[in-house]
């Protein structure tokens, strides 16, 4: 065991990907592929075009995308986390975890204090587990229940 992670468990990379790079794109279709579709929807190309100006983070395993999130820059010290997504058959082995850890390092160190999230209800309990709080009632996004959830960092 290391830091808690079996040694026979592969460990994802996680680096943020330069907005129209590769790797960013890749986190388009994951994001399509596992936030989107299921719910019969899908990104304009002006959506996806207005989010240059975001921070794209990706965990690469074998030269593969197969987690992200983006991380929207919000008055107050405060930073938007948004689209987190891990490739269907690879959750469960932490690699979500790690990089919502990654992103709060990468947001600290960038000056910002506060990290908020709109969690979908099915997640809620992936975000308590990480220490995010939930503030405010329940509403509806993407035709879905979610809870507003913040995290002092
Ligand atoms: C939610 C999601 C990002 C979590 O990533 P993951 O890699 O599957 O989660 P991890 O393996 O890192 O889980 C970390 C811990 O949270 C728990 N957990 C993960 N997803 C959970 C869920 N939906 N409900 C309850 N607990 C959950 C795990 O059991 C694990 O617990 P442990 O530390 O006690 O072992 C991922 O499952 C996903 O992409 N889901 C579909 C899209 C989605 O809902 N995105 C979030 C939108 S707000």
């Amino acid at each position: 065991m290391v830091n808690g992670l079996r040694d026979d468990l592969p460990v994802v990379e996680v680096r943020e990907a330069e907005f129209g790079s590769a790797e960013q794109l890749a986190s388009i279709e994951l994001r399509r592929r596992v936030l989107r579709w299921p719910l019969g929807l899908d990104f304009a190309a002006e959506q996806l075009a207005a989010e240059d100006f975001e921070f794209h983070l990706v965990g690469v395993l074998d030269s593969v995308v197969v987690a992200c999130l983006v991380l929207t820059p919000l008055e107050s010290g405060r930073i938007k986390m948004r689209q987190v997504a891990v490739e269907p058959e690879l959750q469960g082995r932490g690699f979500g975890a790690e990089l919502v850890r990654f992103s709060e390092v990468f947001a600290r160190e960038l000056g910002f204090s506060r990290m908020v999230l709109n969690a979908r209800d099915t997640a809620v309990a992936f975000y308590l587990k990480l220490e995010y709080e939930i503030e405010g009632e329940p509403f509806v996004e993407v035709s879905i229940p979610h809870r507003r959830m913040v995290k002092g960092l």
